[in-house]
Order: structure tokens, then sequence, then C-alpha cells
């Protein structure tokens, strides 16, 4: 069983003809609202992956929350520890997407993900454990310290961190950014590192050592939102069934670039079946 300590949000998405600048409108966009947030997304790719999967996360007490947790329902992940809290909003994500080449920008409004607490962790039992940043840093220190098994933390989006934090997991996961504000922190961890470099797949390090490299196969990019949280997910699940670096990296980017070929956050995780065939492939 996975538990993944994270956020749940709802993206509202606009998808128009260019991105915005600093100053700038971009009128003639489509208007979309889809489950996302960097928790949800990593749970509900992980349990389509094949795993077991428990969220801890929080909602406000409102009408965004039901929407936000229908495919994570539908998918069947435990939401049993998702609080719903009186007093706060749901998270929200604002996406603007880029018709033409899938890029994006979000900005968050964290809402209830930000009143997750060390308690809202301290009565379970944790064996697999996957983290993301968009939840508080004592929530997240309290789970890896219970973690019996492995600890995958997706240092998304970068935010400063404890050395204790990073000392618990066996898996950061970063961007090429956010590899760049933790600098040789991610090296001093100990941890296993893959940073994801877009369409030119991932690369994972250990003790500053490259040990294995993918490019994703050949897909018509739509939508790159959950791309990163698709690798995450996949990556994890496949270290844990046990794959060797080489494997798992490659799965993963596979599995990453299958979740840019569709609109939104979850409605684009692949499930395993497509992630495997697709590799099959050799495209
Ligand atoms: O990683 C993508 C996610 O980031 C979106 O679903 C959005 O909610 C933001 O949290």
């Amino acid at each position: 069983m996975i538990t993944v300590v994270g956020s749940i949000n709802l993206d509202i998405v606009g998808t128009g003809p260019a991105l915005p600048r600093p100053g700038e409108t971009v009128g003639g966009a489509r208007l979309a609202r889809h489950p996302g947030g960097k928790g949800a997304n990593q749970a509900l790719a992980a349990r389509r992956l094949g795993a077991e999967v428990r969220l801890v996360a929080a909602v406000g007490a409102d009408d965004m929350a039901d929407e936000a947790l229908k495919l994570l329902q539908d998918g069947g992940v435990d939401l049993s520890e998702v609080a719903h809290v009186n007093g706060e909003t749901t998270g929200v994500a604002l996406i603007a997407v880029d018709a033409r080449s899938g890029e994006n920008l979000i900005v968050v409004c964290p809402g209830a993900n930000h009143v997750l607490r060390p308690d809202d962790v301290a009565h379970l039992p944790i064996e697999h454990m996957m983290g993301v940043l968009e939840v508080p840093v004592p929530a997240l220190l309290a789970a890896v310290k219970k973690a019996t098994g492995f600890v995958s933390l997706n240092l998304a989006p970068a935010l400063p961190v404890p050395d204790e934090l990073l000392a618990e997991a066996d898996l950061i996961s970063v961007n090429e950014t956010e590899a760049e504000v933790y600098g040789d922190r991610l090296k001093a961890s100990g941890a296993l590192v893959a940073v994801s470099l877009g369409a030119e797949g991932a690369v994972l390090y250990k003790d500053g050592q490259e040990i294995a490299r993918a490019a994703p196969p050949k897909v018509e990019v739509v939508d790159t939102v959950g791309a990163g949280d698709t690798f995450t997910a996949a990556l994890t699940v496949a270290l844990i069934e046990g794959m060797s670096p080489q494997e798992a990296l490659a799965f993963a980017v596979t599995a990453g670039a299958l979740a840019c070929t569709k609109p939104g956050a979850q409605p684009s995780l692949p499930h395993r079946r497509d992630v495997d065939a697709l590799a099959l492939s050799g495209k």
C-alpha cells in the first residue's frame, strides 16, 4: 500500500492561442474544469498503474470538493483520510494552456491543502509513501518518519525544506528548474534523484553519478499538465515493484508521455495496460 500525503485541487483551465506574458491579456481561450493537485494526481496515477493507494489530504466543506474528488473515488483510491475542513475552500489551480505546444502556466490557491498537520498522519501505519510540497512540510516530516517502506518525495513546487526531510527519501524527483533550486543538497540526501527533462525524457542519479537515462516515445502533445506527476508516480511504482533503475525510468517516461496526449490532469493519467502496450510497441 502506498500512502500519498499531498494536495487536492480543482483545476480551472483556459486553453488558448498563446500563454500570456506578465501584463498581457490573451483572449479566445476554451474553459474546462478538471480534478487535479499534485498529490491527488500522483495518487490516481499510481492507482491506475496497479498500486493500492491511500490519500491523506484536505479539501474544503464546499461544492468544489465533490468535483475534485470524483475521479479519485471512481478510480478506487482510498479517501478515508481526506478531511473536509469547515471554513476553508478546496484548493484551486488556475491553469493557462497553450493549445499549440501544450505548455502551461499554473497559479495555485491552496485553501484547505495548507491545514494538513502532523496529527493527520499520527494514527496511521505507513508502508510506502509519496509526498509533494503542496502541503505543509511538518505533515510530510511526520509521515516520512513513520514510513517503513519506500519513500518518494516530489520536491514540487520548489520550496525551502529541511535536510531532515530529504534524508528520509529513497527517491527524490524534480524537474530541471527544481534541480537548480536544490543544487548539491539532492546528492547529499543519499537518495536516488530523478530529473525530468520534458520532451527529452529523464535522468536518474545516485550519489551524483548518472545511473540511467531514458527518452520518451514520440507522442502528439495536447496538454502537459499532470505529466510530471505521472512520471513520479510511475517511477515510484516501478521501483517498488523491483524493476531495475533503467527499466523503471523507461516505464516512467513512457507513462509521462501518455499523460501529454489528452487534456486535463487526472483525465489524462494513463492506465497500466496503455503504458505496457506503448512500451511494447517500441515507438
Ligand atoms: O502538477 C500539475 C498540478 O499542479 C495541477 O493538477 C494543479 O492542480 C497543480 O497543483
